[in-house]
Formats: structure tokens, sequence, C-alpha cells
């Protein structure tokens, strides 16, 4: 009877305030012709100060935790209003149960928005977002997060923790498997692909999520590669490495970001006005919501920033941190913060406003159900063509490092292989770290890709040999008799798919256990021996890059992964990757990237006192933008349409390439620039462009590169983003180390 007369008082002040919906099933959207934000405005003149805190809570459901805190209450907590979005909480049944607590058995009934890291692919698994980005093809990555987004849809998501846009130039930073890598220009691209695939044309047919870039921002420079460890750079680097993949995520018009763990310069990012406010609020004008990284807000206490979790709370919310990701901090104390006038209600409004907005533009209070579809859940989730997509994805992702005297591709012809190694026939470790929905057993696997490409045709002997980790030889022999019996050995090593990810940082990044060991012993039997490395890092491994005359980096392929490394080793796809991230020799050289500043002292092998190791080479293993194909390019007539140019003119920069091997094949060519003298010192090359170029066997193409003053900007020593005149030196070719290059100079 209560709630009757609740009910029945809220239509009336709904109705004399000119509002709409407050209930989906007792009053449907009244004035559908009011903009969103007439209807936010409307709403939140109707709530309580605690129902908007519940617009700020997010909470996760039992289903899935990925932190320290799991709250029991949480069906509760919607009952009360004072839960606004959860996350890990998925299937178009299960979210329609709880969206049903929300919208009729609260006061206001403003429906959930439900979140869940659907980082690459929810149930049909892509490969790593470190292995697609090694495909370069911002059209095939687009559609990677396309399809991840379908999936989710149906299954009653809004919402992804995704894309990660972090630069990563540490190898040992478990995370850099969860990005697009070292370069800030590709990751800008990349960020961008994955911002569209995510959120598609928008919300009207249901196919589409919210995107969110995290983790903002330079995540990725933790010290020493240390999950959560401190960050502590220059403005200019935060501004010109980390920064950029976030500006062009909100440029391409991402809707929500997450605030990183770590601190930047002695200010934890959870409460950094000048990051939060000043930089992505004013200067970006980011119309949508922050969230936070999980208990982020609470772990500003052991950062030593706030005195407890009331003044956390108050530092957070005052700095822009819109919504609470599970720490329940504003839960607990943002009411009383209000009362005792340390926040602004008009803070509070507008972050409800942000949050509120996001669920009016998912048509939510139309159809809070619209999501949750059982029907499109079973017809879309795993579809064919998802699967395509995904062994598409896969292939355009492997990194061919090594292929000494053309052993790959294999023929399909012959009698017997081995196929050895802890990887071969690991259906969890092909998904990866943070795969969502996605089912192990769903994986084919490096040997059942072979077994159903060969059909029956060669004699397959598997043998396991070791295990990833650990110190146990005793599958050693029979590895090696199966090895004996072959005409060609392939070696599946790598990392455990838990190796990489979040707390996941490693020391020593070579093949964990005795799986080097295993390598060396195949190798001594003198057959070809084909090494297929899966990883989420760069390894190092200085041995095995001698060594072994084939080498395939496949990442963590995803769902489809043993089909498409078999399309490569059998030639029914020639590999295009290109690596996204340096390969070091050794961790010693660690951080290790293309683009580093010169030195003083840049070094020369015959002058001890340049900058240099004693017991290493400067060089990485593999350069970034390194990658082989079946066939071979040949990069020439570097041409520019002008030596000088001013700001308001384009250079144009053409280059033939040839395909001077045996297989039509695809090439990524790199345009990589150096501005040679800078008020402050420049990196010694940095790309600003690169192209996709398919070449049949003998065929050549001539493609342009377009160059602009804007183009070559930095932050100068007082922070102005400019472009200064002086030479510029060009290089174009097949990885960052490419060689044919020219000057152009720009006059003013
Ligand atoms: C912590 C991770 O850092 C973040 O990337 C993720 O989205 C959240 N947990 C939620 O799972």
């Amino acid at each position: 009877m209560k709630k009757i007369i609740h009910i029945t008082a809220l239509l009336v002040v709904a109705y004399l305030m000119n509002s709409f919906v407050l209930r989906s099933g007792i009053m449907k959207n009244a004035l559908p012709d009011k903009t969103v934000e007439q209807r936010v405005d409307s709403l939140l003149a109707l709530m309580t100060l605690e129902e908007k805190i519940g617009q700020m809570t997010l909470f996760t459901s039992d289903w899935e935790m990925t932190g320290p805190t799991l709250r029991a209450t949480y069906k509760e907590d919607i009952r009360k209003g004072r839960v606004g979005a959860i996350f890990n909480a998925h299937t178009a049944a299960y979210t329609k149960e709880l969206q049903r607590l929300a919208v009729e058995e609260t006061r206001l009934g403003i429906p959930l928005l439900f979140g869940y890291d659907v980082i690459h692919g929810y149930k049909t698994i892509f490969p790593i977002p470190l292995g697609e980005s090694a495909s370069w093809d911002l059209t095939a990555i687009e559609q990677g997060a396309r399809v991840a987004a379908i999936e989710a849809a149906a299954s009653g998501l809004h919402w992804t923790f995704a894309p990660m846009v972090d630069i990563a130039r540490d190898p040992r930073w478990g995370r850099i498997s969860e990005g697009a890598g070292e370069d800030t220009y590709l990751g800008s691209a990349i960020a961008v692909a994955r911002v569209k695939g995510f959120q598609g044309t928008g919300f009207d047919n249901t196919d589409a999520v919210l995107a969110c870039a995290k983790h903002y921002a330079a995540y990725g420079a933790a010290q020493a590669g240390r999950d959560y460890h401190t960050v502590d750079i220059s403005e200019q680097v935060m501004r010109e490495v980390y920064l950029p993949p976030f500006k062009a995520a909100a440029d391409a018009g991402v809707w929500t970001f997450m605030n990183a763990f770590n601190e930047w310069n002695g200010i934890p990012a959870t409460a950094h006005d000048y990051l939060l406010k000043d930089i992505l609020k004013w200067e970006w004008a980011f119309p949508g919501f922050v969230v936070t990284d999980y208990t982020s807000i609470n772990e500003m206490v052991p950062h030593g920033y706030a005195s407890d979790y009331k003044h956390a709370g108050e530092l957070s919310v005052n700095a822009g941190v819109d919504m609470d990701m599970q720490g329940a901090v504003y839960y607990n104390h943002l009411a009383d913060l209000v009362r005792e006038g340390k926040v602004k209600e008009s803070r509070i409004d507008d972050a409800v406003r942000r949050i509120l907005r996001m669920k009016f533009m998912l048509g939510l209070f139309e159809d809070p159900y619209r999501f949750s579809n059982a029907e499109r859940e079973k017809r879309l989730i795993m579809a064919p063509e998802h699967l395509a997509a995904a062994r598409d994805m896969a292939r355009k992702s492997l990194v061919l490092l090594r292929n000494e005297k053309q052993l790959l591709p294999l023929p399909k012809t012959m009698k017997t292989l081995a196929v050895i190694g802890p990887l071969a026939d690991s259906k969890v470790d092909m998904l990866g770290n943070w795969s969502a929905a996605g089912d192990a057993k769903d994986c084919v696997t490096l040997l059942e890709g072979i077994r159903t490409k060969l059909q029956g045709s060669t004699q397959i002997i598997y043998e396991k040999g070791c295990n990833v980790d650990g110190t146990d030889r005793t599958g050693f022999a029979k590895a090696l008799a199966a090895a004996k019996k072959a005409q060609v050995i392939l070696v599946a090593v790598g990392e455990a798919g838990w190796m990489s990810g979040e707390a996941a940082s490693r020391t020593d990044i070579s093949l964990p256990g005795v799986q080097e060991d295993l390598v060396k012993a195949l190798i001594a039997t003198g057959k070809p021996v084909v090494v297929v490395l899966m990883n989420g890092r760069p390894l190092t491994i200085p041995w095995i890059a001698d060594n072994a005359p084939a080498i395939l980096e496949t990442w963590f392929a995803g769902t489809q992964g043993g089909h498409a490394i078999s399309d490569v080793l059998f030639g029914d796809y020639n590999p295009s990757g290109k690596l996204p991230v340096t390969f070091p020799r050794n961790v010693g050289q660690i951080p290790l990237f293309y683009n580093p500043k010169n030195t003083g002292r840049p070094m020369n092998p015959n002058d001890k006192y340049t900058s240099k190791y004693l017991d290493a080479p400067n060089t990485p293993q593999w350069p970034f933008g390194f990658g082989l194909s079946y066939t071979t390019f040949e990069y020439s007539d570097l041409k520019t349409d002008k030596k000088e140019f001013d700001r308001n003119e384009t250079v144009t920069i053409s280059v033939k390439v040839a395909n001077t091997g045996q297989y039509d094949g695809e090439e990524t060519a790199q345009l990589y620039v150096r501005d040679l003298v800078g008020s402050v010192t420049r990196p010694v090359r940095e790309l600003k462009g690169f192209q996709k170029v398919f070449l049949k066997k003998g065929e050549s193409k001539v493609i342009q590169f377009k160059l602009r003053a804007d183009d070559l900007r930095f932050y100068n020593a007082d922070l102005q983003f400019r472009a200064e005149p002086g030479d510029f030196d060009l290089w174009v070719g097949s990885h960052s180390d490419a060689t044919l290059g020219t000057r152009i100079v720009l006059t003013r």
C-alpha cells in the first residue's frame, strides 16, 4: 500500500514537471521528443541525494571478481536504489533478472547499466590485443571489436571496460598483452579502431556497447614493469607518449574513461585534478563519465595520499571521478561529505548527469531489457561469421620472425610430422588473459588445427614434452623419440595464458621452466624445427633466435587459433604481421623501444665512452615493426614532391614497393621521421604513417604518404605543441630500422 502511494505521488510529480518515464512497465516514455539533456534534468530533479549517489556506484555481481573485495549484498543494494551499475553479470537471463530488481523494486525504477571486461571478444575470442595490434590492420581490429560488441550486447551488456590504450614500453609489465604495444602513433590509430568497433554506429540496433578508454593515465609507465607501481615521468612524456591514444579515443567519441591505479608524480590518478578536470573534462571537453579502476579510491590510503576512505572519496569526487567501482566509498561516505559541505551537490549532479545520459542514450528508459535478448544471444554468439572473423584476425596477427632456407610454409604432403610442446594441445592457453565469457572447450588447439588441415594424409605424432613451467624433464625422452620418427618438428612453447595480464609482471621474460632445454634437444636431432611461440609479451630467447630455423610468433590467438596458425604453417595464408613492440635480447636492456633519444654520446663500437653496454649490444633481438613474409619486398625510388615546405603545405612522399619473391603477399610499409634539432631534443625516429599493400608475386606499386607540419609537432619547454622549422630525415621501409631515406626542410 505504502508503495502504491509512493508511485502515485511520483507520477503526479513527474506529470507536473512535464517529465517522462519513471518506471518502465508502469509509465512509458511520456515525452519522447524531449532531448536527452532535458530528460536527464527532469529525472535528476526527482532524485534524493542517496539515489544520486546510487547512480555513482558500481558493484560486481557474485559471478566473477577481478579484485580483492566481494560485496555479498549487491542484490539488496539494487533494490534500495543504492547501486546504479553492475559488472561481471552477463547473459540475457541473468541481466534481466537483476534489471527487474532495479526497474520494478526501486522507487524511481532507474535501469541498471551492465559492464564487463570484454577485451578481445565476448564468447568468440579473438587474439589478445597485443596480437591483434601486430596485424596493423585497422579494419580487422575494428571488426574484432564489432563482433565482441554484438555478442556482448545480445547477452545484456551495455558497457565494456575496453579498449586499454596504455602505451607499454616495458615487457616485464604483464598488461602489455592488453594494449597496442609501445608506439603512440600506432596505439592511437588502434584506439580509434577499437572505440569505433565497440560503439558501432550507436545504440539503435542493440549491437553496440559503450567503450571505456583505460587506464587514464600512464599505467604502462610503472617503474620496473611492476604492476600498480609508481609513475614518475615529465609532462612532455605524458603528453607526447601516453596521452595521445586517450585523446584519440575521446575524439572518436568514447563514452567512458577509467582512471589508472598508479600515481603520476606524487598524485594518484584517481584524484588527479589536472588529468581529470583540466585535461580530460576541460581541455578535451569529454562529455561521458569517469569510473575508477576497481578499489582505486580506497587505495589512496596506502598510497599515502588520503587519511581514510572518506577523505579519499572527497578527493576523488572533487577531482572529477564520477563512478566508484566496487570500493563502496561513495556509497558509504559521499552523502555525509555533501552534508558537511566538503563536496558540492552540483558536483554530484554533474556526475549523475553524465551517467544518466548514457542510460537514456542506450534506450534503457524505453525498454530496460532491450539488450538482454535470449533469441539474439542464441543466434549471434559464436555465429559462423564471427568465427570466420576471429580466424582471419588471428592469421593477420601472426608474425614470422625467422625462416631460414624457406623452411616454411610446410608441404601438406609430409609423411610424418612431430607436434611437440606444452602449448601444442592446450585449449585454455589459447584464450590468453581477460577472455570474458570465452570457453576453453571452444578453442581449437594447434594440434587440432593441424589434424584438420592435414586430414589424415600425414602421420602426426604428438608429445607434450614438458609443462610450461616447473623442472620436470621426464617427457623429454618421448618427445625426442617422436622427433626422431618425423620429417619435421613443430614445437609450441611460451607462456601460460595466466602469465600475462593484470598482476602478472615477470623479472625474467625468457621461456619459463625447461622449455628452452626441450627446444635445444629437438634442434640437436638435426631435423628441421619450427618454433611456434605463444606468449602475452615479448620474450627474451637469444639462443632460439640464433638457432631455430623457423620461428612464428602467435601470441594467444583465440578461439580459432589452431586453424589460423595451421593456415600460416601450411601456406594457406602468407604471414603479414609486424611486431607492435620491440623484442629485447635480455632483461637488462629494458626499457628498450625504437624511439629513444640519441644522447650526447650515441653508441660507437670503437669508443668505450659512448652509450652502450659491456656485455650486450644496444640493438634488440627484433625491432619494432619487424615481421617476415614468405615472399620478399623491396623498397626503392623514395621521393618527395618538395624538398622544402612551410606550415601550410603538405609534402607527398612516394616510394616503390616490389614483391620480389615467390608468393603473393601483403606488406606494411612504414614511414619514420626524425627531427634533427629541436628546442627540446627529439627521438631518433618516430612512426608517422603506415600503409598495407597487397602485391602479387612480381608486382610492384608506388605508394604515397602525406606529411604536414602539424604531424611534426611536439611539446616544447613551455608545453606549447608546435613544429619547429629545420631539417627532418625520413625513412620508408618494412620496419623501424628502415634505411631508405631522404631529407626535407620545414622552412617556417
Ligand atoms: C581491474 C583492471 O585493472 C581493469 O582493467 C578492469 O577493467 C577492472 N579490474 C574490472 O575488472
